[in-house]
């Protein structure tokens, strides 16, 4: 069976997704979780964008064991420089270098001629290859490129020791059957790619990325890159999951697959999206909450009768199952111990005491405790973070013909409490009012979302919130019963987060 090679870049593309910034500690969770998914290669940053990504490339690279983890590099001696100091300690190091090759790029961009690209890219290649053995060479814009110019640039990559060539759709322009050509011709006409791999890089502009990804296949390619849930730069990259399920699915017509362990997609979906903050639309193909759901009552009967006739894959496919053991408030830590792993959470002693801890006190609040709130418990745990404040209480104070208001108690790291009082237009306004003057951080609300993480009334509320100061973004979320506690707890999420980021850039 031909093998196609995933690179999952949803820390590196994913990350550049307007309001998305992930800190070391969730790199690395993601990067756990992708190594446990089975991805061939992990593109964790690009290393030369700042220390903190260089730090976070770094813990990555020394964290993975079992994917080829990759840093992002311009053709430049910096940049191949930061790869080389990021990946130190890596197993299987890669260098990905990169070079604009469309007219478009050359002339604005660049401000080079086709001459001046080749040697440029040629010198880059030429420095690398002292320091790495694995290189994957990017033609940005590779879709909007003379194809005969693509040629010649994959020619001089493979001559100067590139072992991946990567032929991007940076702006998601092509429609399959464009971008499927170009690979058959590279394989047809570039001498020595049969010594090489060929990537397929796309992006959704125009909502054909995974499209595009297998007509690439077909056309050749060895492998397709992409992030989890589509996330990334503008409309976003090839969403892997589809590509991986489309492969799975459709095996008849492409005879190809990946090695992915597709049973880990939920849940690698379900954390990229709770990491990023970036909510998976209901409809979303393969992880979308309705992707297995049947309203109609024709298809209701026709699952009812023989389950292939309104589902092309099942559920369980990709790790979603029914559970068997439902948690309340009687359940036991040897019961909750049981569900987590079923649910694939095997915690620590400290790590599940903490999580029974929480589960108890949800457990008093809410009647049923759902696969989703429990899910909720431990990811939340897995990425405490280094805190400047945390919420300690919370009063609101609300009616329809009154201003509301609201009283925070903060705590510092240092143990201090600050305690402020606020009134606003509605509840949440109050709440953040109060919290501003408690913490003295002067910050705009670029962005506030709110989704229920379970079913019925009690549900636990998740809130997401994108803070702004001084050109600096930040996200932040929160999960409670309550959804003012929860809109208060994502705010002091996101200024923790705000403060990290600010010493980091101060540290520069
Ligand atoms: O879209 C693109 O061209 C990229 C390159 C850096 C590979 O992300
Ligand atoms: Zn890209």
């Amino acid at each position: 069976m031909r093998k196609i090679y995933i690179f999952d870049t949803t820390l590196r593309d994913g990350e550049q997704s307007p309001g998305v910034n992930l800190n070391t500690r969730e790199k690395l969770e993601i990067a756990y979780q992708l190594e446990k998914l089975g991805v061939d290669r992990i593109e964790a940053g690009f290393p030369a964008a700042s220390p903190g990504d260089l730090a976070a490339v770094n813990a990555v690279a020394r964290a993975v064991k079992n994917s080829t983890v990759i840093g992002l590099s311009r053709s430049r001696t910096q940049d191949i420089d930061a790869v080389r100091e990021a990946l130190q300690g890596a197993e299987d190091p890669c260098i990905h270098l990169f070079l604009a090759t469309s007219p478009i790029h050359r002339k604005y961009k660049l401000k080079m001629e086709k001459e001046q690209v080749l040697e440029t890219a040629q010198a880059a290649l030429r420095y690398a290859r002292q320091y790495f053995s694995k290189i994957e060479f990017s033609c940005e814009d590779a879709g909007r490129t003379e194809i005969d110019f693509l040629c010649e640039m994959t020619a001089m990559a493979i001559r100067e020791g590139a072992t991946v060539v990567n032929i991007p759709d940076t702006v998601g322009y092509l429609y399959p059957q464009e971008y499927g050509n170009i690979f058959k011709t590279l394989k047809e006409k570039v001498p020595g790619i049969e010594k090489i791999q060929l990537s397929a890089h796309c992006h959704d502009d125009l909502g054909m990325a995974t499209a595009n990804s297998l007509a690439a296949i077909v056309g050749g390619a060895d492998q397709i890159e992409g992030t989890i849930n589509g996330i990334g730069e503008r409309a976003g990259n090839t969403a892997l999951e589809e590509v991986a399920l489309a492969l799975e699915t459709r095996n008849d017509l492409f005879g190809a697959k990946t090695t992915l362990e597709l049973t880990e997609i939920a849940r690698t979906s379900r954390l990229v999206s709770r990491l990023t903050g970036m909510v998976v639309p209901g409809n979303k193909a393969i992880v979308g909450a309705n992707a297995f759901a049947h309203e109609s009552g024709i298809h209701q009967d026709g699952m009812l009768k023989e389950k292939t006739t309104y589902e092309i894959m099942s559920p369980e496919t990709i790790g979603l199952k029914e559970s068997k053991l439902v948690l309340g408030k009687h359940s036991g830590r040897h019961a909750f111990r049981e569900k987590l792993v079923e649910m694939g959470y095997t915690l620590e002693d400290e790590g599940l005491n903490e999580a029974f801890a929480k589960f108890k006190v949800l457990a008093d609040k809410k009647k049923d405790v759902t696969d989703e709130d429990l899910l909720s418990i431990v990811e939340e745990k897995i990425v405490d973070q280094q805190q400047s404040f945390a919420l300690e209480t919370i009063y609101v104070s609300y009616g329809n013909e009154s201003t509301p208001s609201a009283k925070v108690r903060i705590l510092t790291a240092e143990g201090e409490k600050l305690e402020e009082e606020a009134e606003g237009n509605g509840s949440v306004d109050a709440i953040y009012n109060a919290i501003d003057r408690a913490t003295g951080e002067e910050v705009k609300l670029a962005d506030y979302s709110i989704k229920s993480v379970s079913h019925g009334k009690d549900a636990q509320g998740e809130v997401h919130v994108v803070l702004s100061q001084n050109g600096l973004s930040v996200q932040g979320r929160g999960l409670s019963t309550d959804i003012l506690e929860a809109s208060a707890r994502a705010y002091v999420d996101a200024l923790n987060r705000l403060i990290e980021k600010r010493n980091l850039q101060a540290a520069k």
